[in-house]
């Protein structure tokens, strides 16, 4: 297994693209399943996650050819609404298939996601809405079996689940009548996925706020369309170029889609303009320490909580932070702490003292952000190596970051074990 090695110190400076989203992308390779005829996605990510979601399509009966940044999918050749375990337990978002499977054939078996570093991360609103649409939900060898033909409802979620929202989106487009759903999660991503499926003859409206509601139609066509930029990669790299006193101009990010986020830097003392597909940051004035809660979106996104915890690990300060979305989204401590960080949980919440520096160590990735947050910890580091095991957490949801991070003067390698 690669392991990446970095010695810090380096003030990162230039310009980096972002590229799509990966959790942008995943939603609309599942939602092809529903289209009669092929779809063409531009700017899709080469991640390993990518990957993972053209096999399980590819084993359903999917023809997809991914080439570059540009993918066709032609999910017509698609006989088994069938999602194995195997295939599942790799990636969560993997589940993200059984909306649309329901939603053509009327019936699917799609094993349960299983739990992650992250938490149990239950799927009950995504069943407790299909069964709302109509859907006869069974739990068999830690399959769930549905079947039903869909018809519309109105539905409230729980919580404002990403994968929930999507799941349900996409089944309503097939389901008889009229679909209302409310307390729906708000992310960009939602509205990417809206626009895509109404491109595919859907009938979605108001995406993007807390209610959608979807009138069900009989078919869905082909359609193109282009991966919307990764806000939470963009987040990374802006955090990198503060958290090394660099100056660093991201490319490609949509300053909209991170509203808390750049307030919650700018409070924070670091220097931001954002313009037209383009955010640049320095710090030259030095970090101070700053409290924030993860929150649904337009709040702080949780998926930048530990990229923001290794930043204030060198604040000027204590940082107070909260985590509201997930159960058990601090990985990266124990590992900040092999680095020097001076930091206390105490729940949801991690108390984060400034230190004057942190040393590099051997360190172990666990999950994907986590692993963004050690290796923006790696660059911190005025002293030492730090080596990060377990780099295929990474490689979920960071394109070739060794070499995108040198390019910005970063000292780090990948070395293969
Ligand atoms: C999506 O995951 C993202 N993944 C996650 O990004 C992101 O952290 C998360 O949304 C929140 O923004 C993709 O889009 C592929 P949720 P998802 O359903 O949909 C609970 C990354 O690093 N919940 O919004 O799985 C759940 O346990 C990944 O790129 C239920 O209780 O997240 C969690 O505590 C990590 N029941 C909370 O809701 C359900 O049925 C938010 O989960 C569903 C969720």
């Amino acid at each position: 297994m690669d392991k990446i090695v970095i010695r810090g110190g380096n003030p990162l400076k230039g310009v980096i693209h972002v590229r799509g989203a990966k959790n942008a992308a995943l939603p609309l390779m599942a939602a092809a399943i529903l289209a009669d005829k092929p779809c063409v996605l531009h700017n899709v990510p080469c991640l390993h996650d990518v990957f993972s979601m053209d096999k399980l399509l590819s084993f359903m009966g999917a023809r997809i050819d991914f080439t570059g940044r540009y993918m066709t999918l032609d999910a017509s050749g698609i006989t088994n609404p069938e999602a194995p375990y195997e295939l599942v337990r790799k990636m969560r978002a993997s589940f993200f298939v059984l909306g649309p499977l329901i939603a053509r054939f009327g019936r699917a078996r799609v094993s349960l996601p299983g739990g992650c570093a992250i938490g149990t991360r239950p799927v009950d609103i995504h069943l407790k809405g299909l069964e709302a649409l109509g859907c006869k939900i069974n739990l068999d060898e830690g399959y769930v079996v549905a079947e039903g033909n869909l018809a519309g409802a109105s539905f409230s979620l729980d919580f404002p689940s990403v994968g929930a929202t999507e799941t349900l989106m996409m089944a309503a487009c097939r389901a008889k009548g009229l679909t209302r759903l409310t307390n729906v999660a708000r992310e960009p991503e939602i509205e990417s996925l809206a626009a895509f499926l109404n491109a595919m003859g859907a009938q979605i409206s108001g995406a993007g706020s807390d209610m959608i509601t979807v009138v069900g139609v009989d078919s869905l066509d082909g359609a193109e369309y282009e991966v919307i930029a990764d806000r939470i990669e963009a987040g990374t790299f802006l955090i990198a170029g503060a958290a090394t006193r660099g100056d660093v101009t991201v490319l490609g990010a949509n300053a909209a889609h991170l509203p808390a986020f750049l307030d919650k830097l700018r409070e924070a003392n670091a220097e931001i303009e954002a313009g037209e597909g383009r955010i640049r940051i320095a710090a030259p004035n030095g970090l101070r320490a700053v409290d924030f809660s993860t929150r649904p979106y337009p709040g702080f996104p949780t998926d930048l909580q530990a990229q923001m915890m290794a930043m204030l690990a060198c604040a000027d300060g204590t940082s107070v932070i909260k985590e509201t979305v997930f159960e058990n989204r601090f990985m990266q401590v124990a590992e900040l702490h092999r680095m020097g960080a001076d930091i206390d949980l105490d729940g949801n919440a991690a108390i984060v003292r400034g230190v004057p520096q942190l040393m590099g160590a051997p360190v172990m990735a666990s999950d994907l952000r986590a692993s963004a947050a050690l290796v923006i910890a790696g660059l911190m580091a005025e002293r030492g190596e730090t080596a990060i095991q377990r780099v295929y957490h990474i490689d979920r949801g960071y394109e070739r970051i060794e070499e995108r991070l040198s390019a910005l003067g970063a000292d780090i390698e990948r070395v293969r074990n």
